[in-house]
């Protein structure tokens, strides 16, 4: 699969093997979408409404800054996104990140990684972050899956 990108966010880590695993399993490049503002443990603590995230996921217009130079995608004909579930959609950062770039024409296929939860109402919150994108809902998947698992998944995702 050329012309092929795995980005991903990941505040604790286990998204990030995951997008690892698919990207070295399809040898697709590899983004992060890294914070500006890195999250802290206290800052994930879904209890407190007060967390970072409690504040910042209330506010589905808010817009966490994203580090680094905007890449230029224009060489990308798929983009996979991976992330957690935050609240049953997605962090509101992968919002910030489609909306760095012109994704016309591309495919986006989104997975994650959760405590449980499916995926949600995820693309639905994500769709106007990408207009003229081919979004495509993908699933959630365990940090562990396979890349045999990730690469028939992945071509089927692409093909279809
Ligand atoms: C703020 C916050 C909200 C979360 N909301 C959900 C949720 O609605 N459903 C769920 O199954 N898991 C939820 N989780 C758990 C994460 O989706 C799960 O731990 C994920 O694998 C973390 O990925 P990461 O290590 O790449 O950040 C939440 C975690 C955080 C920090």
């Amino acid at each position: 699969m050329s012309r092929t990108l795995v980005a991903y966010f990941s505040a604790s880590g286990t998204t990030e093997r995951l997008a690892k695993r698919l990207a070295a399993a399809i040898g697709a490049d590899l983004y992060e979408i890294e914070p500006e503002i890195p999250y802290t443990a206290k800052d994930l603590d879904w209890m407190d409404k007060k967390s970072r995230s409690s504040v910042e996921m209330r506010d589905k217009s808010f817009r966490p800054a994203v580090a680094g130079d905007v890449w230029d995608m224009g060489e990308y004909d798929t983009i996979f996104v991976a992330f957690p579930i935050w609240w049953y959609v997605a962090p509101t950062i992968v919002n910030t990140f489609l909306e760095q770039h012109d994704l016309r024409g591309k495919k986006i296929i989104t997975l994650a990684t959760s405590g449980g939860s499916g995926m949600g109402n995820t693309n639905k919150e994500l769709a106007p972050s990408c207009p003229g994108a081919e979004l495509k809902e993908g699933k959630v998947f365990s940090a562990d899956t396979g890349e045999d698992v990730l690469r028939r998944w992945a071509e089927g995702m692409v093909l279809a």
